[in-house]
């Protein structure tokens, strides 16, 4: 374990009993949040405060995403227009976190090209901001910590977003090098985090109140498969079932290939496991998930759902789809279409793929034009809305547990919230519903939520 006791308490020296503000922000998917909620945990022991507002900050996080390149483009952005600030003030502080450290390219960039940037910290250095703050505020020019400590497991402090939903990463990296993706070279290979070191989490979070606990992976299913056999991941999660009190339990993301006849079991068998899989299909086309390397086919994937439909017909699933793969054919997207027919999905996630330096299919040929990946892009999501619009029908007349998560900004006098399926709720209420879970009766579907009455 990195210690910082000596380094944290030489910063408060140096702040000398003032609290300083942070500005952090996460761009991307739930991991990266969880990280910043991590950074917020260590700045808060610091002595930092927290704003939301960048013009009134001492330090300022970006904790950014590589997956795709518009979110980079927009972190270049707003790193473009803080050199304003830094001029401004010159003893502000701006670090840069997350996955677009990893790249040796992104780093020379911002090294290069960024000189209101002080600092670069990496996906698995995080223990190492504390360091790196101490010599900004010893003026150091550049600094970067990008190392790979083995503290992972640890239950870190952190500030949490939200005081009923928290999310628990139960493993770190991914092995699976899917030819577009560029999370394995950035977040590196997979570690699971210690069983013990989950539960307590999960144990402390429960007794805090926390309704709902999402386990986070890149690819849960394979959690355990570097402990030597000592848990899997259905073993993690009916041990966590077993945790006494009232809150659901949600996991992201699965793996298809690694979706097993256990996680199945578990899923049906855990009271406390929502009745909802996200799992990530990226393309209907035999051909293109062979060049995706995602190794499963169509069929192998219908395979599961209709196992899971078997036990529960309106059981929810949800996806992720990558649209114009390098040289996707029309016939290859029909088959995606077919594939979003066939299961009826509640919702998906979808994206026009996004070449990445580094990556195997950043080197295949691709000659389908922008123009036509936008329109594929349409299509696929007017299906959706039809498929969306008429799937939710099936919950009219019937109950639905929600957790409440705000009031609702489409509509006043009403709050929101997602169901057990993760399908959005609204019903009439108020602001003292938010963190509670409560019984709706729906009466009406839309394409992107149902609405209904409280029971
Ligand atoms: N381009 C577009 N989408 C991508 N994803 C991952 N890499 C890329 C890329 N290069 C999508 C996948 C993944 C989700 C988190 O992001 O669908 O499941
Ligand atoms: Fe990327 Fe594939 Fe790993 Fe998901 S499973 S993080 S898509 S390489």
């Amino acid at each position: 374990m990195n210690d910082n006791t000596v380094i944290i308490s030489e910063i408060k020296r140096l702040l000398g009993g003032r609290q300083p503000l942070a500005y952090v922000r996460s761009f991307g998917c739930q991991l990266n949040t969880s990280d910043g909620e991590k950074i917020k945990g260590l700045l808060r022991k610091m002595g930092y405060g927290f704003t939301e507002d960048e013009a009134q900050a001492d330090l300022i996080i970006l904790n950014t995403c590589a997956v795709r390149e518009n979110a980079e483009d927009r972190v270049f952005g707003i790193v473009g227009s803080m050199k304003k600030l830094k001029e401004l003030r010159p003893d502000l502080i701006i670090g840069i976190a997350g996955c677009m450290t990893a790249q040796s390219h992104i780093a020379e960039k911002i090294k290069k090209s960024y000189p209101q940037v002080d600092f670069v910290l990496g996906t698995s250095a995080i223990n190492g901001l504390p360091r790196l703050l101490l010599d900004c505020l010893n003026g150091a020019k550049f600094s970067a910590d990008i190392a790979e400590y083995d503290d992972f497991s640890a239950q870190a402090e952190q500030v949490r977003e939200s005081s009923f939903k928290a999310s628990v990463p139960i493993m770190f990296g991914c092995n699976n090098f899917c030819t577009y993706c560029i999370v394995p070279y950035v977040r590196g290979r997979e570690r699971s985090r210690r069983p013990e070191d989950i539960i307590s989490e999960v144990e402390g979070l429960v007794r805090d109140g926390y309704k709902e606990i999402m386990l986070l992976g890149q690819n849960v299913n394979s959690y355990g498969n570097d402990l030597g056999g000592e848990m899997s991941f259905p073993q993690l999660l009916r041990r966590l079932n077993a945790i006494e009190g009232d809150f659901w339990i949600r996991f992201m993301s699965s793996h298809p290939k690694d979706a097993s006849a256990e996680l199945i079991d578990a899923i049906f068998e855990c009271d406390k496991v929502a009745k909802h899989l996200h799992l990530p299909v990226q393309s209907g086309s035999d051909g293109v998930l062979r060049r995706m390397n995602r190794r499963y086919t169509a069929e192998k994937y219908l395979g599961i759902v209709d196992e899971i439909r078997r036990r529960d017909p309106d059981f929810s699933l949800t996806t992720d789809i990558i649209v114009g793969f390098p040289d996707e054919t029309e016939e290859d997207f029909e088959a995606t279409l077919a594939i979003m027919e066939r299961v009826r999905y509640d919702n998906i996630y979808s994206f026009i793929y996004s070449r990445r330096t580094g990556t195997k299919a950043a080197e295949m040929p691709d000659a389908v034009s922008e123009e036509e990946k936008g329109a594929r892009m349409r299509r696929l999501l007017e299906l959706q809305r039809e498929i969306s619009t008429e799937h939710y029908k099936r919950f009219i007349g019937r109950r639905m547990r929600v957790l409440v998560d705000d009031v609702s900004k489409k509509r006043e006098g009403y709050v929101s919230g997602k169901s057990s399926e993760f399908i959005i709720v609204e019903l009439e209420g108020d602001s003292s519903l938010i963190g509670q879970f409560v019984d709706v009766e729906i009466t009406e579907a839309m394409n992107w939520a149902v609405r209904g009455r409280r029971v």
